[in-house]
């Protein structure tokens, strides 16, 4: 008999990087105009119909970001990341995310292949589960199916 309290809701953490605290003001052609509180909740809700509870956190500190997610090991199932600008360049973020050892997508709101050639690169890429890009919000919605398939 199965029991239905078995089914397990999966932990996920939304992790965002530096300057998207301010979505909503930033240029809307690359980022739309979500405010990051708009975005969250929209993530919380997809989350929500995939069996997700999605825990929020978003720092423009490379040290709480790291120390953040040294904290999520063990605790979380998997993980969306927008690791901002970071994303280019910050090898302590790619290290604390390869620490995590759960599952994580990378994301971009932006197409960052058809930018500078800067955006091109991505020391997170080889320890991602996954990346997307260039979907605006739904991008979020794509990386939470990546990590369903991934966890089911
Ligand atoms: C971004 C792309 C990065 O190049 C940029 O520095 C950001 C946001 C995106 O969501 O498109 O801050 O990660």
């Amino acid at each position: 008999m199965s029991d239905p309290d078995a089914r397990e809701t999966w932990r996920i953490a939304l992790l965002h990087g530096p300057n998207l605290g301010q979505l909503g003001r930033r240029p809307s052609a690359h980022y739309g105009t979500l405010t990051l509180r708009e975005l969250e909740d929209r993530v919380r809700g997809w989350g929500a119909e995939r069996g997700m509870r999605v825990g929020c956190f978003q720092s423009d500190d490379p040290g709480a970001f790291v120390q953040h997610v040294h904290g999520l090991a063990g605790i979380v199932d998997g993980a969306v990341v927008n690791p901002g600008a970071w994303t280019h360049y910050q090898w302590s973020i790619r290290d604390a995310l390869e620490l995590l050892g759960a599952p994580f997508v990378e994301v971009h709101l932006s197409d960052v292949e058809a930018r500078e050639p800067h955006r091109r690169i991505s020391v997170v890429r080889d320890v991602a589960a996954g990346a997307v890009w260039g979907r605006g919000p739904d991008g979020y919605r794509d990386a939470l199916d990546l990590l369903s398939g991934r966890l089911a």
